[in-house]
């Protein structure tokens, strides 16, 4: 039997190509996603891989959504917690919702999507779960104070659940990346990106979705059973952690 992948924020950038790279790899994948319907149909006709729209900063909506992934294709074995948002703004006119939102979603999440899981991958002593970090996390990053407290909170997370999981059969590990050619970095303003972000990559380019996809594609798979509690980082040279 096929083992059961899923992966928040699935239907685009970095979780589209993580959804896409599972399947290939032999996993029976469910995508979540927030709320860009549009998107998420497209993929769904595209890749034949069914999408489950939940807002994965709401414990409850993370129960009910889970239920219906379990219902329809069975207990999840590999959780990758993808989701993510940024409210960038310098920290003096950063709003408190600002906060909150990144907060909720990006770190938040995690328990609300893991929890739920948990005790069923404990139950049958196997489990990956794959949290996708920052290279801001690890850093800091002027403009996303909110970002980067939440993403350095995902490393806490990987590293205190991975002792708790180890004995169950259950790897827990991030992975960082750094700036990736998807939507959420072309945001970012062209001037700042050009002049402030890509001169710092030493491999002169921005990452891409599937170079992250194939990270997690290795840290689901059985080759890498002792690896647990670990941050893959893949910044193309930016930061040495
Ligand atoms: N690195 C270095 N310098 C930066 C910077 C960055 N990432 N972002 C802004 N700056 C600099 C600007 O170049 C500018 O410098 P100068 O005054 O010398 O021109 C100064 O900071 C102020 O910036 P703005 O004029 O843009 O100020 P603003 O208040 O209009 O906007 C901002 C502030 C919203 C933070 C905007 O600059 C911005 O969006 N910056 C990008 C922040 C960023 O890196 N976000 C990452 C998004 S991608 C992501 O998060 C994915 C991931 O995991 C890597």
């Amino acid at each position: 039997m096929a083992r059961v992948a899923l992966v928040t924020g699935g239907t685009r950038g970095i979780g589209a190509s993580i959804s896409k790279t599972l399947k290939a790899a032999g996993f029976n994948v469910a995508a979540n996603y927030g709320g860009n319907d549009e998107a998420a149909q497209k993929f769904k006709s595209e890749t034949g891989i069914p999408v489950f729209k939940w807002d994965v900063s709401s414990f409850e909506a993370c129960e009910a959504g889970i239920k219906q992934v379990e219902s329809a294709l069975g207990p999840v074995d590999v959780l990758v917690n993808n989701a993510g948002i940024t409210r960038d703004a310098m920290f003096h006119r950063m709003t408190l919702v600002q906060w909150q939102q990144v907060i909720n979603t990006n770190l938040g999440s995690l328990f609300n999507m893991t929890r739920p899981v948990w005790e069923g991958m404990r139950a049958r002593k196997f489990g990956r779960v794959i949290n996708i970090s920052s290279i801001n996390g690890q850093k800091g990053q002027m403009g996303q104070v909110n970002y980067s407290a939440a993403k350095a909170g995902d490393l806490g997370f990987t590293k205190a659940l991975a002792q708790e999981g180890a004995r169950a059969g259950i790897t827990v590990n991030a992975i960082c990346p750094g700036y990736i050619n998807t939507e959420m970095v072309q945001a970012v303003p062209k001037d700042v990106l050009e002049k402030s972000i890509l001169p710092l990559i030493p491999v002169g380019r921005l990452g891409e979705p599937d170079e992250i996809a194939r990270c997690v594609a290795f840290l689901a798979s059985d080759d890498a059973g002792f690896i647990t509690g670990s941050t893959i980082t893949a910044n193309g040279g930016q930061y040495l952690a």
